[in-house]
Formats: structure tokens, sequence, C-alpha cells
């Protein structure tokens, strides 16, 4: 089945970017002049998921409005062509896609936002994108380099890179054999492991293409680390069925959720 529908859970807190995060959305920070989740959106509409879905919470509601028309400020700058044309990307993006928002109500996880969409979502597979992981790419987008290896295994795909071994504990971790060049068949995934504990130094990214029978494993998935609903553990129950494959994208992925990450993004799309 032909992949249509992206799904952006932005209801978490953003603890690590404060105080930024405390009145203003992770998802809205700009990098240059566009918000973290423009990068995402753009990318999934490119890869034919025009579809988007967004999951929302307290205080996220400038999310929505940057995908809605802006009447009062079109009309302000109507006569400014300089200033109309600075509007050209978002309002491309807004015409290409379709814009579907639920909110979470408690911010139970990664796993729990996913859930929450499963009335939007369906009985199909989608591409989810965790705003705060931009990519940048020399060819097709890392959502199109999925959605290729989708089209080829039909299960499953996370977004995977090599992390050092002492970082480990801020990903989820996989381990699994090598089908092809960058294609590993899953056979076991942890959740923030410490380094001695996991099984390999290949960390999950914010990208993944999941088949809604993700949903029913979902509602019977535990918190888990950090005491949140956690994608990973229900993928791992995929993945000890064989249907779950891990696709070491080409590109290089900023972690936007960290000062650090954010910084290096910004002076990676500067200069460019
Ligand atoms: P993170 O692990 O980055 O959590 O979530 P966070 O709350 O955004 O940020 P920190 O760690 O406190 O700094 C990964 C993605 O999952 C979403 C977040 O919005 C982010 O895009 N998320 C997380 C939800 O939608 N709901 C949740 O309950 C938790």
């Amino acid at each position: 089945m032909k992949i249509r529908k992206s799904l952006f859970p932005a209801a978490g807190y953003g603890t690590r970017f404060l105080p930024a995060t405390k009145s203003i959305p992770k998802e809205m920070l700009p990098v240059l002049d566009k918000p973290l989740i423009h990068y995402g959106v753009a990318e999934c509409i490119e890869a034919g998921l025009d579809e988007v879905n967004i999951i929302l919470g307290r205080g996220k509601g400038a999310i929505e409005d940057y995908f809605d028309k802006n009447y009062e400020l079109e009309t302000e700058i109507a006569h400014k062509p300089k200033k109309v044309k600075l509007l050209e990307s978002v309002n491309s993006v807004i015409a290409s896609g379709t814009f579907t928002f639920r909110r979470q109500g408690a911010m139970l996880g990664l796993g729990d936002a996913i859930l929450k969409a499963q009335s939007m979502i369906g009985d199909e597979p989608f591409g989810v994108v965790l705003a705060d992981d931009i990519c940048d790419t020399e060819g097709d987008s890392v959502m199109k380099q999925m959605v290729e290896v989708y089209e080829k295994y039909q299960c499953s795909v996370v977004a995977i890179m090599e992390v050092p071994k002492d970082k480990t504990e801020s990903y989820g971790v996989i381990s699994g054999s090598e089908e092809e060049e960058g294609v590993f068949k899953v056979s076991e995934m942890v959740e923030k492991p410490k380094p001695e504990e996991a099984p390999t130094n290949l960390a999950i990214i914010g990208r993944y293409i999941l088949t809604p029978d993700v949903f029913p494993i979902l509602e019977q998935t535990e918190a888990g680390a950090g005491g949140e609903v956690q994608i990973t553990d229900a993928l791992n129950v995929l993945a000890k069925a064989g249907k779950v494959v891990a696709y070491k994208f080409k590109g290089k992925r900023f972690d936007c959720g960290s000062v650090d990450g954010y910084v290096e993004a910004i002076n990676h799309f500067y200069g460019r």
C-alpha cells in the first residue's frame, strides 16, 4: 500500500530546551528562517506523505497557526512583494498538504502520542517524524529513502545511525542481521540502554515508517524507560516476529532537541 500519511508527535514538554520551551513549542524553534517542524513537514510532502497529522498538547497552538493562512498579515504585506516572497515556502507547504490536529491530553510518552493518532491513521502504513531531528541529504530526503525500503520489505522501518558507544543512553538501540548494505532485519530493540548493556551502537533517530499492527501492541504497552510509553518497546514485539527493518540512512541528522545539536544545525544550514 502506498504511504500517504505522516504523523508528527509534537506534544512533548521539550525540557532539554528550557527556558525557551516554557512558552514556545520546541517544534517552533527556528533554524534560520523556518521552524523545526517546517523542515519535517516539507520532507514528508516531498516524499508523497501529504496527509499531515500532528499531535499537540497544551501551549502548542503556535504549530496549528503556522500551518494556517494568516489573512491579516497577508493583507498587511500584500503590496510588498519582497515580504510576500518570504511567505512562499510555508504557503507552498500549506497548499500541498492537508493538516489534521489532535491533542494528546496527558504527555505519557512518544508511544502514547502515536497511539492517540490511531483514528487519524486507520489501517494503513504511515511515516512518523520527530520534528526536533532535522536531516540534510545530498539526494533523496530520509523519508523518501525510507519509503523505498518500505516498498521493498513491506514492514515497519526505523532509521538508524551509528553513535559513540558512550551515547547509547540517549537513544533506542537495535541489533539484527544485515540483509543488504545498510538494511538490517531487527531482532531486538532496547530504549536508552546503558553503554555496557547496549547490544550495538546502532541508534534509532526520529524517522519511522510504521505499519498499523503497532496500534494494538501500543494499547498493551506499559510505561518503560523514563516512566513513559515507549514506541521502541512496542516495536520490539514486532521485531521479535521479524517485522521490523532498520535502515542506515544516507545523510546527516541534527538533534535540535538539545542546544548543542541545534547550534550545529544552524551553522550547517547557514553555511550551505
Ligand atoms: P522527546 O523525547 O524529545 O521529549 O520526545 P520532549 O518532551 O519533546 O523533550 P525533552 O526530552 O523533555 O527535552 C520525542 C518526540 O515525541 C513527542 C515530542 O514532542 C517529540 O517530538 N512527544 C513526547 C509527544 O508528542 N508526547 C509525549 O508524551 C512525549
